[in-house]
């Protein structure tokens, strides 16, 4: 008995106002035969066909509103949450003018940050495979070239994934070159050079891609010095990845190749609906952040090494998502894609004229909430699903 009012409630539970409201009416419309059926008239309860009539009809409109009112209030909730997000000045902003696919500034990245060492190492990692998918290709390519094969690696940062990933291939590289505009990477490159038994291979340079000088001197100058030129999740962060793209393609040898990584947010996915909808309000949010890298980098590579004059382009993709994941392993993925979103208001925050700052702690406290609830749903979520794509764009030089 107790198990049948436990299913009664469950069921009520479920119920929605329109539900009942139509249930009420249905029993309003039902009573006069179960009275008929007790061979009484409905006369005699001063009921007339009428007034039954007219009850049900006004349930039934009732029902009626309130399930039209119900979507309206929905749709708009959910237009809302997708299109609004915090601006840089606190205000809220339509997503559709950020994902208007504005030119990005230029990118105010910092990878020195403690945590960022940290999450690189994570990515790192994580596409280790789709790297050497890449390698494999282009090692194919020039296989003419095997032992004597020059690499540049742009934008190597400490130069973990330069030693990784061309460690691998080692016998197949006479040098392997690798530049980044920050010295402190490049110092710890050179540290770690030290330690490497194969050290002697690799040479390191403080070089920002960014200058006026770049194309000119070194790219005008020593064209066709590279048989192998990689570049991961670099790109995005010049001011003009394109006329950056059109320098390393003049620095490649004939039937030299070119590697490059990106990624996108618009590959970003989720599921349960909630967390999908933090998840857009978070990026939304980081768009609008003066200084954010280009974010819809991946899509443009192959676009971008066509333009540059890369008339063989393979184009590795790769999904990556939260399935079989540890907790830890969800922890990191969410590193990896989320953690430092929130590092872009805190630098802007840190340089804000006095009356600006306000309104940034207000913005970096809401990402920093946003941020905490989407980890919560990577972690311990159990039915939360999280994917996204990571591209590789490889061009050969014909
Ligand atoms: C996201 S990190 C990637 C580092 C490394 N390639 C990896 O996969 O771990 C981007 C790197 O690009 C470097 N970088 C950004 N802009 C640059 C520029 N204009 N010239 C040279 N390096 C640049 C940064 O200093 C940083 O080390």
């Amino acid at each position: 008995m107790s198990g049948l009012f436990t299913d009664l409630l469950k069921l009520l539970k479920h119920l929605k106002r329109e539900d009942i409201c139509l249930a009420l009416a249905l029993l309003v419309y039902l009573t006069p035969f179960y009275f008929a059926w007790h061979g009484k008239q409905l006369e005699d309860y001063g009921i007339s066909f009428y007034y039954h009539l007219v009850a049900f009809s006004l349930a039934l409109l009732c029902w009626c509103l309130i399930k039209i009112y119900s979507y309206k209030k929905s749709s708009h909730d959910l237009e809302k949450s997708l299109t609004m997000s915090i601006s840089s000045d606190g205000s809220l902003i339509s997503a559709a003018k950020i994902l208007g696919l504005q030119t990005p500034m230029k990118s105010s990245y910092d990878p020195t940050l403690a945590s960022e060492d940290d999450r690189l190492m994570i990515q790192a990692q994580r596409s280790e495979a789709i790297d050497c998918k890449a390698f494999e290709i282009a090692l194919k390519y020039l296989k003419e070239k095997n032992g004597r094969i020059r690499a540049l690696d742009v934008g190597c940062g400490n130069g973990n994934v330069t030693f990784n990933r061309f460690g691998r291939y080692i016998d197949a590289f006479q040098s392997i070159h690798g530049i980044d505009k920050n010295p402190s990477l490049i110092n710890s490159a050179n540290a770690a050079k030290e330690k490497n038994k194969h050290g002697d291979k690799y040479f390191f340079q403080t070089l920002d891609v960014d200058i006026p000088e770049f194309g000119p001197s070194l790219c005008n100058e020593k064209p066709s010095s590279y048989d192998l030129i990689f570049t991961a999740l670099t790109l995005h962060h010049f001011a003009d990845p394109e006329a950056a793209l059109e320098d390393l393609f003049k620095l490649l040898s004939k039937d030299g190749v070119l590697i490059a990584r990106g990624s996108d947010d618009g590959t970003k996915i989720c599921y349960p609906e909630s967390s999908y909808l933090l998840m857009k309000g978070i990026i939304d949010a980081t768009m609008s952040v003066e200084g954010i890298s280009d974010r819809h980098n991946g899509r443009k590579l192959y676009s971008q090494f066509k333009r540059v004059g890369f008339d063989l382009v393979h184009m590795v993709n790769h999904i990556s998502d939260t399935v079989g994941l540890s907790k830890q392993g969800r922890e990191d993925f969410f590193k990896q894609s989320f953690s430092y979103r929130k590092d872009y208001i805190s630098r802007k925050l840190e340089k804000a004229e006095p009356e600006e700052k306000g309104k940034l702690r207000k913005q970096l406290e809401q990402m920093e909430g946003a941020l905490t609830k989407l980890k919560n749903d990577f972690k311990n979520s159990k039915d939360f699903y999280y994917c996204e794509v990571t591209f590789v764009a490889i061009g050969i030089k014909k």
